[in-house]
């Protein structure tokens, strides 16, 4: 029927022959044979059989099939409705097969020929299955075919040249087979002059984008992303709407697309090698809703009145090579401006944030980092109500944190470390009740923790680390009781430590190290962390559900043309531990904190602790264990050698006793029991010899190892200058280097291997944690 309603309006030639049309119509419906004439009062879906030439292809497809019964149970030779038959759409007069649609049934093996002797089929949609092998070479005969979709399968091989074939194609979607390779065929530009849409993203096709394609009139939609396509980009001689280039190799400076300036909605260059500066002519794209040119070799200053559409929705530039002051209008502004996703990050802007910023009022996610920003941070950017994300980190702002920012009521990352931010934090902060990451690390901030943070109650990662502030830690932090992670290392905080501390089920890192924190380290709540306490470890069930939380995902909600999320990834890959190294903590280090399974790091070093340790430790994933710089007494405990994943350990300058035997294999940390006058490490055949010290005194640990088994001895020089009460501060630095949004930790340790003088000669060495 349908195709003689096509034939009836293609001699429509003007409207006064419409009336004559629908009479021949009517005409072809009376002289009908009476069947076809009963299936217009009924439905005829329901009761026109499928064409036995089709149903028995169908089956002999579904018998190759490597699952045929799971999904396709209702293909079977009884009852052989058209309607019947999962994903199957029949011409209503015919019988005929004009649809299979077989997406998402778990389909697997190769595709039998059979499938292509069902000559009027206009649809066939094979996406999301497990089908593999290549594409057979016989889809080329449906000379109706409109749409071709054979994505999310493991397709590989090259694209048949019989595809050529397939005159009347609108659509061919091959996206996400991963392994269908070769060049993209030369004819894929001339072969349909009705291809709207081609798809062949996430694949592994070669070469350059073929030359016909720039000029198919046709085509709206082409995504070719996630290839290893390379060769100049040219511009694109149709009106494009949809146009996602990423991560190819693709080279050349950036066209205009003025063929597309009303057209071309999503624009997508990202991760290529594009170079040059960013042509005015982009700002004339009326249409764009989404640009993403990061990761290229973009540069130069972007025109101050440069200005995209205000139908913008999502703009990322970052990872360039930008410079200059950043644009002062980003894109036009009206009463509902839909600039939503702003990312400018990774490039070397520098001059003021300009306040303009503040007009684009729907913005959810500013991403400023890592460039080369001066001045104060816009007053008014708590204009910005919809605001979830600011991240102006690594740049060189001043000023203190505008007290305005608490109109971003819905802020959950406020990202500031590495600028050099001034004054306090304002008590009023706390009415960013929805806050989940709070940044300030690496700044000049000052002044006490207000109380009133207490009302931050989503607070999962706080680092206020290397500024200036003091006072001692108040109650407000119990509140945050999905903590993760705390740091206010290398501050000026004092008091005591409270009791606790340690109790907050979700935490991973406490590092409150370079401070003045004294007293006690409290005793109890251990057991409350699971990451602390995992108690997998050990176990042979994978920790999966710990480390997939190490992880955190801001979403926004933006209404794009490809999606309405979108998610803003906070690594938090760090390690689970506790660092209280560098205060002036005494008493005993309560025995709990050796039972912590889960804990990988423990630093205590450079404190005023005493007492013994435990003989056997049941950190079984520790991998950097440092009690150095305390008074430690009492033996080394005897299974530290067997801790697997231990990579660092020091011991150093305390007051351990005893003998630590050979077999323990402590050859693996150099250095780890220097400065303990009365302990004795058995060395090489030899036995523990307490008078046979080494005669050299000066010598380095390095040194010392001679081979890979040779034993070293405590440093002799040093029981001139070493007494247990005191600190040889100076002697042996430990710094750690922690980083919350890169993948790895970095120690890097100063040892210190002197022969007493304060000044000594420093061996350095770099280890590094890979998770
Ligand atoms: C045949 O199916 C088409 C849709 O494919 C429908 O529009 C038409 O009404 C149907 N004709 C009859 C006679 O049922
Ligand atoms: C699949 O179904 C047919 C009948 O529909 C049956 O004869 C056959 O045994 C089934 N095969 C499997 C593997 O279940
Ligand atoms: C086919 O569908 C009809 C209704 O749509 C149903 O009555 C009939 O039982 C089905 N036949 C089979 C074999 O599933
Ligand atoms: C194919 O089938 C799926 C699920 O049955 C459906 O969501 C999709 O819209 C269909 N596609 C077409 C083009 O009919
Ligand atoms: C596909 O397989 C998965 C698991 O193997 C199952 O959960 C799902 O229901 C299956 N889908 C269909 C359409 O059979
Ligand atoms: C297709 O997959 C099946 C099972 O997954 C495998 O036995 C077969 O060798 C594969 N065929 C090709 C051509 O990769
Ligand atoms: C398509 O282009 C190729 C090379 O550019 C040419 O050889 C071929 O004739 C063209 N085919 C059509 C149908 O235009
Ligand atoms: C860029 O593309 C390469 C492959 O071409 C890929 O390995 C890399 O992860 C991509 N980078 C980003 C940031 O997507
Ligand atoms: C832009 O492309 C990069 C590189 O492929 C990707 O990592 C990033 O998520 C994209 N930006 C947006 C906003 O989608
Ligand atoms: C923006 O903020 C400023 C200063 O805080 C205020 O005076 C102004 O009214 C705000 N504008 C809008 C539109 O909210
Ligand atoms: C940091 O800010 C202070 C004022 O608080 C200023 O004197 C100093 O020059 C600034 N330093 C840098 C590197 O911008
Ligand atoms: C080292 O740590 C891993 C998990 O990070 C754990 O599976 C393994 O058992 C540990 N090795 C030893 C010897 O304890």
């Amino acid at each position: 029927m349908e195709e003689r309603w096509v034939l009836v309006f293609q001699t429509c030639k003007s409207p006064n022959l419409l009336f004559m049309s629908m009479f021949l119509l009517i005409l072809l419906y009376l002289s009908n044979p009476p069947s076809i004439y009963a299936v217009s009062i009924y439905n005829a879906y329901d009761v026109l059989d499928l064409h036995p030439q089709d149903r028995d292809s169908l089956l002999l497809f579904k018998s190759q099939l490597l699952n045929p019964n799971q999904s396709l149970s209702s293909w079977a030779l009884v009852g052989s409705r058209c309607t019947n038959w999962t994903g199957l759409t029949c011409s209503n007069r015919t019988g005929r097969v004009i649809s299979l649609n077989l997406t998402h049934l778990n389909l697997s093996g190769q595709v039998h020929p059979s499938l292509c002797k069902i000559p009027f089929l206009e649809t066939l949609i094979l996406s999301h299955n497990n089908f593999n092998g290549s594409i057979p070479p016989c889809l080329g005969t449906f000379r109706n075919l409109r749409t071709l979709d054979l994505s999310h399968n493991m397709f590989s091989g090259v694209v048949p040249n019989t595809l050529m074939k397939l005159k009347k194609l609108r659509e061919l979607v091959f996206n996400n087979n991963k392994d269908l390779n070769g060049i993209v065929p030369l004819w894929i530009g001339n072969f349909s002059m009705v291809l709207e849409k081609l798809d062949l993203g996430f694949n592994s096709f070669c070469g350059e984008i073929p030359e016909s394609l720039f000029y198919l009139k046709s085509l709206k939609n082409l995504d070719l992303s996630h290839n290893y396509l390379s060769g100049n980009l040219y511009d694109f001689h149709q009106s494009l709407v949809y146009l996602n280039l990423e991560s190819n190799q693709l080279s050349g400076t950036l066209p205009c697309f003025m063929a597309s300036v009303d057209s071309l909605s999503v624009l997508n260059l990202a991760n290529n090698s594009i170079v040059g500066g960013m042509p005015t002519c982009i700002s004339s794209l009326r249409a764009l809703t989404q640009l993403n040119l990061s990761f290229n070799w973009l540069k130069y200053e972007i025109s101050p009145r440069f200005m995209f559409s205000e139908r913008l929705i999502i703009l990322d530039l970052s990872f360039n090579d930008f410079s200059g002051h950043l644009p002062n209008k980003i894109a036009e502004t009206s009463e509902k401006s839909g600039l939503v996703f702003l990312d400018l990050s990774h490039n070397r802007f520098s001059g003021d944030i300009p306040f303009t910023i503040t007009e684009l009022k729907g913005l959810q996610a500013l991403f400023l980092s890592h460039n080369l920003l001066t001045g104060e941070i816009p007053a008014r950017i708590g204009n910005l109500t919809y605001l979830r994300v600011i991240d102006l980190s690594y740049n060189s702002l001043s000023g203190s944190i505008p007290l305005n920012i608490v109109g971003c009521f819905q802020l959950q990352a406020l990202i500031l470390n590495n600028n050099n931010l001034s004054g306090q934090i304002q008590p009023e902060l706390d009415a960013l009740d929805s806050l989940i990451i709070l940044d300030i690390s690496n700044n000049k901030i000052s002044g006490e923790i207000p109380l009133t943070l207490a009302g931050c109650k989503s607070l999962e990662v706080v680092d206020f680390s290397s500024n200036n502030m003091s006072g001692a830690l108040n109650d407000a932090i119990t509140k945050w009781s999905n903590l993760r992670f705390l740091s206010l290392a290398r501050n000026k905080f004092n008091g005591a430590l409270p009791s606790w501390l340690f109790s907050f089920e979700a935490i991973q890192m406490i590092d409150l190290s370079g401070n003045r924190f004294s007293g006690f380290i409290p005793d109890g709540n251990f057991n409350i962390s699971l990451n602390f306490n995992n108690s997998d470890i050990g176990r042979t069930t994978p920790r999966e559900p710990l480390a997939a939380l190490r992880n955190m995902e801001i979403k926004l909600s933006v209404i794009a043309a490809n999606s309405n999320e979108l998610g803003f990834y906070y690594n938090l890959s760090l390690m689970v531990g506790i660092d209280l190294s560098d205060n002036l903590l005494h008493g005993e280090i309560p025995v709990g904190l050796f039972g912590l399974h889960g804990l990988e790091y423990l630093n205590l070093s450079y404190n005023f602790l005493d007492g013994q340790i435990p003989s056997s430790l049941e950190m079984w994933s520790l991998k950097a264990f440092d009690l150095s710089h305390n008074s430690l007494s009492g033996q080394i405990p005897e299974n530290i050698s067997s801790l697997g994943n231990l990579t660092l350990l020091n011991l150093s300058y305390n007051c351990f006793s005893g003998i630590v035997p050979k077999k323990q294999g402590y050859w693996r940390f150099p250095g780890a029991f220097a400065g303990n006058p009365d302990l004795c490490v058995e060395s090489s055949g030899e036995g523990c010899q307490m008078k046979r010290l080494p005669a050299v005194p000066g010598k380095t640990f390095e040194e010392e190892m001679e081979g890979p088994i040779s034993v070293w001895e405590y440093m002799p020089g040093l029981k001139l200058h070493w007494n247990c009460s005191f600190r040889g501060r100076a002697e042996v630095l430990f710094l750690m280097l922690i980083s919350t949004s890169v993948s790895r930790w970095t120690f890097e340790v100063t040892a210190g291997t002197s022969s007493g003088t304060p000044d000594g000669e420093k061996e350095r060495s770099l280890i590094e944690f890979h998770n």
